[in-house]
Order: structure tokens, then C-alpha cells, then sequence
């Protein structure tokens, strides 16, 4: 059951998982594939009634799912802060975390450079700084759920735009020069550079907790079945969609290299896992030179250590392990 064949979700009992953005699109579709192996699921979201819909569509399509949710809005230190420590309360004395899937993002991204409360990029602050924030206010609770026969995954949500004139992220901001296009790309390279930088450090430093990077493909809400508060293409979106078939897939069919990337034992951390060009199933996959050059991991890592404050716990996280 390895590169590239279809591959089946084994028993996830016992096992927790958090999804960011998990109200629609691929979020949702990963949290439904790891709700029905079995998994408990932490369905994270920035909207109370959005992520209320989201839940109780996934408990109405996963007879006896077990699932919870949690308010997170990734472009929001503060947000993501709580979320966590209200997470690793829980965690204390009830659970264990098994893995992660930084999933949210913005996709459609706003014409205009627009910054966040804070005074962020806001593209760059949702897709990837958010994401490195959770990544080190959860490396602890990940590395003292290690158990001799699971270490614990985080899943970067990287894209094959990364190869499409792949922006070189200098400027993560966008101070300089703003468009929409490229505030996605770069973010993406970001967020791979990130997820190879993790893995990296988390070898380095002997934690017991791996890093992944997968990307979805092309997988489009026109394509994807309808879902009552999580997914409501208007007519005109699935015509549209449609002419799009060749290309693009369901945001269900996306979710399966994701969700591979994260419980597939025979996968390791640092491996970048998509799916296939032709034929179905998901494969492991060469990234973009840029987002595997060394000195721009680095760079990355350092400004979003710099942006955000934070700085991971590695040499906490590999003393806590069991
Ligand atoms: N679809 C693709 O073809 C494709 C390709 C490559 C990579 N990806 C990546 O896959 C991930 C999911 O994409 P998708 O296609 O599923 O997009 P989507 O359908 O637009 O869903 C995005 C999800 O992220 C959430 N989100 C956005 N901003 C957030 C914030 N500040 N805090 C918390 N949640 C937030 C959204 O919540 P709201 O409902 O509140 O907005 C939604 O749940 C993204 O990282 C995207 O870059 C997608």
C-alpha cells in the first residue's frame, strides 16, 4: 500500500486529530475521512455558526462520529493562542493529540494588500505565520502524545502554484509590490519552506513529532457534492465548475492526500505527498526548488519567529517525551 495506489484510511480509534478551517472545503472533507476510520476530531473554525453547521453536517453523514469544536481564526494571534491553551487544558486530563492539519486558508485572495488587526499581510498571516504560531503553542502536547508505535504528524497544506513561477518569498509582507496572485504563491512556497524547516528542526532536536507537506491538487467547491452549511454552489458555479472537469476534482477527492500525509505509518516526515496526474490515488512527489532551498527555510523561519514572537520549544518538547 505505498506510492502511488489508492489507499485506505486505517483504524483511527483512539486517535485525536485538530483540522483548521475544518467548516468546508478540504478541512471538512479530511475531518469526515478521519471521523468515519474511527479518529476523534477537533473541527477548528473562525465562525461560530459556519463551524455549528460544519459539525453538525459531519454528525448527520458519520453516524457516531466523534467530533468537537473549537473557535480558532488563524489570522489571529490571540485567537490561535487561546485556542490552543484552551486545547492543551482539555488535552491535561482527557486526550491526546495525535496530529495536526493547518489547513485554512485563504484561496481567493483579496485584490487589494489588506493587513489584519495586527497590521499583517493578511494572506501571508492566515496561510502560513498563523499556522507557525499553533505549530509552536502545540509541539509539546504533539511530542508527549508519541506513543513507541505513533509519532505524531503536522500537515502543511502546500499547492502545485508553487511551481507556477514560483515567488521567491523576500518580501513576505508584500510591502514593495502587491497582487493578488502572487500573495497566494508566495504564501504557499511559505508554507512548504515552513513544513521542510519543521521537519528539519524536529530531527535535529530529537522530537518526537513529524512534518508533511501535501497538496490537494486542483479541487474546486462546483465539482464537490452539495452539503447543507458547507458547501452550496449556485447553478452558475457548477456550469462553471463543470468546464472545468479535466482539470479539478472534489474538494473529497483533494482531502485524500491530506489526510494520507497524516495517519499513512509508512510516510516520514519531510515528504511532500500529492495526488497523481492520471489514474487516481496519491503519490509522494518531488517540491518546488524553492521551497526546499535551504537558506530560504531559514530566511522564512526566522521572519515568521521575528513577526509572530514566537519561538518553537523544541528542547521542551523533546524532554516531555514519554
Ligand atoms: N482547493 C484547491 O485546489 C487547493 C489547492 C492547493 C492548496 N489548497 C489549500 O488547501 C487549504 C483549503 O483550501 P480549500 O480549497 O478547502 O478552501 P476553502 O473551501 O475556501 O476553505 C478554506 C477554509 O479555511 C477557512 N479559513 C479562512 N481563513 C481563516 C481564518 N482566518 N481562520 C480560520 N479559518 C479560516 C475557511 O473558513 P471560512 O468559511 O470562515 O472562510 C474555510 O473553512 C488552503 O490552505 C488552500 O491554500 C487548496
Amino acid at each position: 500500500m505505498h506510492a502511488g495506489d489508492h489507499f485506505e484510511v486505517p483504524p483511527q480509534d483512539g486517535r485525536t486529530y485538530l483540522i483548521t478551517g475544518s467548516n468546508a472545503g478540504l478541512g471538512y472533507f479530511a475531518s469526515e475521512k478521519l471521523a468515519r476510520a474511527g479518529a476523534h476530531i477537533i473541527m477548528s473554525g473562525r465562525h461560530p455558526n459556519r463551524l455549528a453547521a460544519a459539525h453538525d453536517a459531519l454528525e448527520a453523514r458519520v453516524p457516531g462520529a466523534s467530533v468537537e469544536t473549537l473557535i480558532l481564526d488563524v489570522a489571529n494571534p490571540g485567537s490561535v493562542r487561546s485556542a490552543a491553551a484552551s486545547l492543551r487544558g482539555g488535552l491535561f486530563d482527557r486526550r491526546r493529540l495525535d496530529g495536526v492539519i493547518f489547513n485554512a486558508g485563504i484561496v481567493h485572495t483579496p485584490r487589494e494588500r489588506t493587513l489584519t488587526r495586527d497590521g499583517r499581510e493578511l494572506v501571508f498571516s492566515t496561510n502560513a505565520l498563523g499556522h507557525f504560531v499553533l505549530g509552536a503553542e502545540l509541539l509539546v502536547s504533539l511530542a508527549r502524545s508519541a506513543t513507541p508505535r505513533h509519532t505524531p504528524r503536522m500537515v502543511w497544506l502546500g499547492s502545485m502554484s508553487t511551481r507556477m513561477g514560483a515567488y521567491r518569498p523576500t518580501d513576505v509582507q508584500l510591502e514593495e509590490k502587491y497582487s493578488a496572485w502572487k500573495a497566494y504563491v508566495q504564501s504557499k512556497v511559505a508554507v512548504q519552506a515552513l513544513g521542510f524547516e519543521a521537519d528539519a528542526r524536529l530531527r535535529d532536536a530529537e522530537v518526537p513529532v513529524e512534518s508533511v507537506v501535501a497538496h490537494p491538487g486542483y479541487a474546486i467547491g462546483g465539482r464537490t457534492e452539495t452539503i447543507t452549511g458547507v458547501n452550496e454552489p449556485s447553478r452558475w458555479k457548477r456550469f462553471r465548475d463543470s468546464l472545468q472537469a479535466p482539470i479539478a476534482t472534489s474538494k473529497e477527492t483533494g482531502a485524500e492526500a491530506i489526510v494520507r500525509a497524516l495517519v499513512d505509518p509508512e510516510i516520514s516526515g519531510g515528504e511532500y505527498w500529492g495526488p497523481r496526474m492520471f489514474g487516481g490515488g496519491t503519490e509522494r512527489q518531488r517540491p518546488s526548488a524553492t521551497s526546499l532551498d535551504p537558506e530560504l527555510r531559514t530566511e522564512i523561519w526566522e521572519r515568521c519567529e521575528q513577526l509572530s514572537g514566537e519561538t518553537w520549544p523544541f528542547a521542551k518538547a523533546a524532554r516531555g517525551r514519554r
